[in-house]
């Protein structure tokens, strides 16, 4: 999308249609001067009660009397309860329904956006509009012959048109296209993003800044890592492990670790046929880690990241793990395999014991879609976090009131010890269904050590199945957005 800023008046402006956002209650004063040209139609609409300007409200105008033919009047909701969500949920309403009619070059008048007072958060209230905006615009239709209708032309030219410029739509921009670019990478079905092309895909954002590292099997297994290399056995597609590096300042790194299993059968432990397709999305947080990585570069965020990414299928082949074996993670902790498709706790465990050997993180945050019993505690609402800093947690927190990527915490008892306790090994990796969303991250903790760390189970929000808002089916690239403003955060 290209956009621009212009200090010309809405009558003046060329293009195929203008999107006048309102408030609720609209003053008819508020567009007295265009709506002198069009007939008065502005003041109509709004007295006759047809558009009140409640939040996601559209509605319509053909017009004669200026360059654009077309109106969309776009409700913002009461102006003293402003909050970013509504104001993301009506710039996509807008521009869906833009795009949806094929048009190519919008208009959009900033004067509703004067004298906003009480509304704090990181952007402006513009940006968050167009951020909704330019989330909602994307799709994946990659493997489609057919293009559908509306995406023929395509909605590319913005012109936002006022009187000054208090607005960072560069930054916005970098923000949604790195959710477009997690979405992307976790839509892309598994026999094309495999641990190699997830790799490929990593070293794509390598430059001054961001070095990007593929460790291969052996340099795996010469480092001692027994956890991932189990998971990686039953496929013949070569794990890969990758670090991404992002120098630009001092101090000790943050370490972002990112689930990366570009297909999840279950193993040996196989999983149903049923809905087994979609375990091509769990390299999510993975695909957020690269993403957010990106987004930081481009904001020339000063801190130090570390971005690690342990990728491999978990299949069931002749070599595959088998339940009950023992295997050594790189902290030299014996794990005793009891399910081989809790596999994302065992290559998060190595990935977590790497960073801290050898970068000695600040915090550590894993991301991952780790497991089924996310969306039985939370549905499809929510992140499940846990950790043991609370004030990291608290850090999190706040990222997620700002990006509406939200997240709860969940409790990490030390009774959840005893769960995992092995008569074998020095722990299990799982002990059945009672609390098993608590104790896949309880596993991880007792990685992490003394290391400030959080986890965020995206298992239940990286995937959406119906059109909401500004996502539509598929991968929703979460804990993109939320690492980028946590990155942000922990910046300053
Ligand atoms: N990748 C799955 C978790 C998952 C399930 C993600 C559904 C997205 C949607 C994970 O590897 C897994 O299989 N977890 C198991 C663990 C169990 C065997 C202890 C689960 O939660 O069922
Ligand atoms: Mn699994
Ligand atoms: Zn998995």
């Amino acid at each position: 999308m290209n956009i621009i800023f212009k200090q010309i008046t809405e009558d003046n402006i060329d293009a195929d249609i203008l999107i006048i956002p309102l408030f609720e209650n609209p003053s008819t004063q508020l567009y007295s001067d265009i709506d002198k040209l069009i007939d008065g139609l502005i003041q109509r609409v709004i007295e006759s009660k047809e558009f009140t300007g409640k939040a996601q409200q559209l509605l319509q105008l053909h017009v004669s009397g200026i360059k654009a033919g077309r109106i969309i009047l776009i409700g913002l909701g009461v102006k003293t309860k402003l909050t970013a969500e509504d104001l993301r949920r009506s710039g996509a309403k807008a521009f869906t329904f833009i795009e949806g009619q094929n048009l190519q070059h919008a208009a959009m008048s900033l004067t509703a956006f004067n004298d906003i007072k009480s509304f704090k958060a990181r952007f402006s209230p513009i940006d968050y509009f167009i951020e909704g905006g330019l989330l909602s615009l994307y799709d994946f239709n990659r493997y489609k012959t057919e293009k559908p209708a509306a995406k023929k032309i395509g909605f590319n030219n913005l012109t936002l048109i006022g009187e000054s410029k208090n607005f960072e739509i560069d930054k916005i921009s970098i923000i949604a296209e790195a959710a477009s670019l997690a979405r992307d990478l976790a839509n892309t079905p598994s026999n094309e993003m495999t641990p190699s092309i997830l790799a490929q895909n990593a070293m794509n954002i390598a430059n001054d800044r961001i070095k990007v590292k593929v460790l291969d099997k052996a340099e795996v297994e010469g480092l001692g890592m027994g956890a991932f290399i189990a998971v990686s056995k039953g496929s013949n597609e070569p794990l890969k492990f990758i670090i991404i590096e992002y120098s630009e300042g001092t101090g000790k790194p943050i370490a972002l670790i990112g689930k990366s299993i570009t297909f999840d059968s279950g193993g040996i432990s196989i999983k149903p046929a049923q809905g087994m397709e979609q375990m091509k999305y769990d390299m999510s947080g993975g695909a957020a880690v690269i993403a957010a990585i990106k987004a930081a570069d481009k904001l020339s965020l000063k801190m130090n990241i570390i971005g690690i990414l342990p990728a491999t299928e978990n299949l069931s082949g002749g070599s595959a793990t088998r339940p009950g074996d023992i295997v050594k993670s790189i902290t030299g902790k014996t794990i005793e395999i009891i399910n081989t498709d809790a596999e994302g706790r065992l290559i998060l465990a190595d990935g977590i014991g790497y960073s801290i050997k050898y970068y000695k993180p600040k915090y550590i945050i894993d991301i991952a879609t780790l497991t089924g019993a996310c969306s039985l505690a939370l549905g499809n609402e929510a992140i499940a976090m846990m950790g043991n800093d609370q004030q990291l947690m608290e850090m999190i927190k706040q990222a997620s009131v700002e990006t509406h990527e939200r997240v709860w915490q969940m409790p990490l008892y030390s009774e959840f010890a005893e769960y995992l306790k092995s008569d074998a090994a020095d722990i299990k990796n799982t002990s059945g269904k009672d609390g098993s969303l608590v104790t896949a991250a309880w596993f991880l903790k007792e990685f992490a050590g003394t290391t400030k760390w959080a986890h965020l189970d995206i298992a239940s929000t990286a995937w959406s199945t119906k059109e909401t808002h500004y996502l539509k089916k598929g991968a929703t690239g979460i804990g993109t957005r939320l690492l980028i403003e946590f990155l942000t955060i922990a910046a300053n």
